[in-house]
């Protein structure tokens, strides 16, 4: 499928190679044309596709180019980069790994949400909740066990072609409800990377599925 990214930083890299290794076409975003090209060209390389390049473009370029469009760009920048994406979002899958700071995580403000309502997508929270290095890992398996990546959404379509995608990075999909629920994703996220940031093990935090009642 073609898949347009709105980004040019660790995330669209990341997730960018792995589907573009995976037969997808992919194409980046970002603010610095130069910049860009320059990182479509270095994915270009380590995802080691001799037909296909990873395409650069300007953020209305990417959301137009994509069957499915992912927005990895910093929660600051978010609302100005949907803006000028424009209206090729309208009816269009759209991925939102966007987090903040769990200092600065406010719950009243959903992200995913508000994605939604400002462009017409059909926003999928997925992909926020491990680190961008997690996503270069080819693939995530942890202690025998595939990453389980949640996606919360309320379009079965968008779902659908998202959890294609989780399953080209050898992950496991995992129906977290609808997009109301995103924002359970992003206090998740804020909570855990809160714990790891002090130096704590997150995971253990939760008891292996035997002991979670009956
Ligand atoms: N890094 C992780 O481990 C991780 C994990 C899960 C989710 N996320 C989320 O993924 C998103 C992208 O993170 P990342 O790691 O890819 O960050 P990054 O490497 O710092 O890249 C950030 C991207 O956002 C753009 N950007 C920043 N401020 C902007 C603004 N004011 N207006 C327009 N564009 C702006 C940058 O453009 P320039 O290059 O032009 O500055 C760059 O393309 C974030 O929302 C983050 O919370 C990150």
């Amino acid at each position: 499928m073609r898949i347009g990214i709105l980004g040019a930083g660790g995330m669209a890299d990341a997730l960018g190679t792995q589907w573009h290794r995976a037969g997808h076409e992919v194409m980046i975003s970002g603010r610095d044309a130069e910049k860009t090209a320059a990182l479509a060209a270095r994915m270009t390389g380590a995802a080691k596709v001799q037909e296909r390049e990873v395409l650069a473009g300007t953020f209305a370029e990417a959301a137009a180019f994509g069957d499915v469009v992912m927005a990895a760009v910093l929660e600051a920048g978010l609302t100005d980069v949907l803006a000028a994406a424009g209206t090729a979002l309208r009816g269009k899958p759209l991925i939102d790994v966007t987090n903040v700071h769990p200092d600065a995580y406010d719950p009243t403000r959903p992200i995913a949400g508000a994605a939604a309502d400002l462009t017409g997508a059909h926003v999928v929270k997925a992909f926020n909740l491990c680190h961008v290095d997690v996503w270069r890992m080819t693939p995530p398996v942890f202690d025998g066990r595939p990453l389980a990546v949640p996606l919360c959404g309320d379009d079965p379509a968008a779902l659908e072609l998202v959890r294609r995608l989780v399953a080209d990075l050898g992950c496991t999909p995992l129906d977290g409800g609808g997009l109301a629920r995103a924002t359970l994703l992003e206090a998740t996220a804020a909570f855990v990377i809160g714990l790891w940031f002090a130096g704590a093990d997150a995971q253990a935090i939760l008891t292996p599925k035997e002991h979670a009642g009956a």
